[in-house]
């Protein structure tokens, strides 16, 4: 997965255009304030449940949402792939369903709002039929929780391309989650409902957007560019031996990306979350480009009223460093909390 969205994150960004960034901090406007009773601004993703091979226990333990509330965060991102927990007819575990609940409302307690993410169906192909399970699978869920107040909201797919067997392109997209979310409205009216961009959440692609007609409504989008300089240093991505330093022109080529996403609430007044975006936090890249660079995007989502989530709480991305894996006990790194919550400069 990691080299083919590193590839079309290149490609796309290669041919987005605009670079001026004149006019989009002189007026901050609230892009996700109020989302039904719920206020959004700043979240973590906490990845884990996407992948049954990934560490998942420190989700159990309350410290954890304890400890990301203490630091002002209003929401947590959790990526699930339902398909591990589901059977053919769209039923998810009942087993399954009581880990989920302990998670969500050990969140809500600590007062952070969940977005609930079902991640990492990459091969998703709507004409060899597979939007029934993914409907069936919207329903149950939205059945399961048609109790929960709006802290919880339901994000529909992530990264959506038409790579890797999948064939969700903005118009096979479109239909998808038009009819999700009339299924989810009709079980649970109220809930508000994230739904992705075409080409991995690409920013780019919201210029096609156009699920427009639907009230309590999120749009999300992810950015990592540059990929190259954000995704340096892992084995996974095969860039163990990339060592690039941040530049101006790396800004630049993030500004733009940024830009579209004014360009498109400023245009259709839609609420945009950028609920993902990160880089290697593991010592590959210094203090001072991490610190540049993250605080470079908070401060820009801060002067324009952009919500976001960062990739990510405590792996190879993570802005905490568990004692062990899968630990909920750790340490903050300093240097990435810092430039998430206090941004100096977006310039
Ligand atoms: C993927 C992760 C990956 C991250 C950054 C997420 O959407 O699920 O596996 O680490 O993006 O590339």
């Amino acid at each position: 997965m990691g080299l083919i969205k590193r590839f079309l994150f290149a490609l796309t960004c290669a041919v987005v255009t605009g670079s001026c960034l004149a006019g989009c901090s002189s007026s901050p406007k609230p892009i996700l304030g109020d989302v039904g009773e719920v206020t959004l601004s700043k979240g973590i993703n906490l990845s884990a449940l996407e992948d049954k091979n990934k560490p998942s226990s420190y989700l159990n333990k309350e410290e954890t949402y304890t400890n990301i509330a203490s630091k002002g965060f209003d929401h947590i991102r959790l990526p699930v792939d339902f398909r591990n927990y589901a059977n053919d007819e769209g039923e998810v575990k009942k087993s399954f369903y009581r880990r989920l609940d302990k998670i969500i409302n050990l969140a809500n307690n600590a007062g952070l709002a969940v977005m609930l993410d079902f991640h990492g169906w990459y091969d998703l192909n709507v004409s060899k039929g597979d939007a029934k399970l993914f409907l069936d699978i919207w329903k149950d869920v939205a059945e399961h929780y048609k109790d929960y107040s709006n802290l919880l909201l339901f994000e529909l797919i992530n990264e959506p391309h038409t790579t890797e067997g999948g064939d969700l392109n903005m118009s096979t997209l479109t239909a998808l989650q038009t009819a999700a979310i009339e299924n989810i409205r009709e079980i649970s009216p109220e809930r508000t409902v994230v739904v992705a961009t075409a080409e991995w959440n690409g920013p780019w692609t919201l210029k096609n957007f156009n699920l427009t007609e639907f009230d309590n409504i999120i749009v999300a989008v992810h950015s990592y560019e540059p990929m190259d300089f954000t995704h340096q240093g892992f084995a996974w991505m095969e860039t163990e031996d990339v060592k690039l330093e941040l530049t101006d022109e790396m800004i630049e080529e993030l500004d733009k990306q940024l830009k579209l996403i004014v360009d498109f609430t400023n245009r259709t007044g839609m609420k945009v979350v950028l609920n993902e975006f990160g880089l290697n936090t593991g010592g590959h890249i210094s203090d001072e480009d991490m610190h540049r660079y993250l605080s470079h995007i908070t401060a820009f989502a801060e002067e324009n009223g952009i919500a976001w989530t960062y990739w990510e709480y405590n792996a190879g991305f993570g802005v905490f460093e568990p004692d062990h894996l899968g630990s909920a006990k750790g340490e903050w790194r300093e240097n990435v909390l810092d430039a998430l919550l206090n941004p100096t400069d977006s310039e």
